[in-house]
């Protein structure tokens, strides 16, 4: 679908490929909703991005909360009068080996990266439909491509979510909806610091890597939005991925 004079809601805008994402929509013709719980960064980057004429606006909301999800939903309907494209960014880290890692810790992130993006979505395609149609674009990871140690359990959230947005991709297809994967690679972005645990073990197992500048991803996210392609992935061949 096209991206100039779409409403492009993206989550998890505050930092990172999520801002990055803003930003590139709102050079591309967008309107862009940013959503996520740091609200003094979604203010800046909201007035950097024209919130003053009308083109962005920033809504406080903890993914993970179904009325905070509804009623940023909302709030973007009622200044935009729809919602076109949905980015379930909103992710975090974990490193940590199956043997070891802690339970609370791996919840959490479940909670986050698989049911984050699901009451994302269980709240979206109301209003996508309403609009007739729309584009979801859901961020995994490169991790779910290969079995390297110490990375399970948030590879499995991520799997998770790639099989979710499958299955909703054929679900709304009917719809008009496409759903879309980003699978990423490393990414210069606040990750390493915002990971949940074992932020030294993801160093060391990322040391050497060259990592993508976000808005090598934000671009791949357009393009999947554009094209409606089940999923992408921007891995080099030797870790596994196609690019
Ligand atoms: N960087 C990488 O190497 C890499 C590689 C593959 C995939 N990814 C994926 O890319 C996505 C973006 O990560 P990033 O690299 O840009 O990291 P980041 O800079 O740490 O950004 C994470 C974003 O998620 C938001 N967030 C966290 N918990 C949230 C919640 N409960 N509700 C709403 N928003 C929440 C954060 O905002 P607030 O704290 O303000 O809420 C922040 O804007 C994640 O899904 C991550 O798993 C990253």
């Amino acid at each position: 679908m096209q991206i100039d004079g779409a409403v492009v809601v993206v989550t998890g805008a505050s930092s990172g490929i999520g801002a990055a994402t803003a930003r590139a929509a709102a050079a591309a013709g967008a309107r862009v909703v940013l959503a996520a719980r740091r609200e003094d960064r979604l203010a800046a980057l909201a007035e950097e991005l024209g919130s003053a004429r009308g083109a962005a606006l920033a809504v406080r909301c903890d993914v993970t909360d179904p009325a905070q999800v509804a009623d940023a939903l909302q709030a973007a309907v009622d200044a935009f009068g729809r919602i076109d494209v949905v980015v379930n960014n909103a992710g975090q880290g974990l490193q940590g080996t199956v043997a070891d890692v802690d339970l609370e810790d791996v919840r959490a992130v479940l909670e986050l990266n698989v049911l984050g993006p699901l009451v994302v979505m269980q709240a979206a395609v109301p209003h996508l439909r309403a609009g007739g149609g729309g584009s979801i674009v859901n961020i995994s990871s490169g991790t779910t491509l290969a079995a390297v140690p110490g990375t399970g359990p948030y590879a499995a959230s991520k799997s998770a979510l790639e099989k979710l947005s499958a299955v909703a991709r054929a679900e709304l297809e009917p719809d008009g909806i496409t759903v879309s994967c980003l699978l990423p690679f490393a990414t210069s972005t606040e990750f390493m610091t915002s990971i949940r645990a074992g932020r030294e073990a993801a160093e060391e197992m990322t040391a050497g890597a060259t990592f993508d500048p976000p808005e090598r991803v934000a671009e791949a996210v357009l393009d999947l939005v554009r094209t409606g392609a089940p999923q992408v992935d921007l891995v080099p061949r030797a870790y596994g991925g196609s690019a």
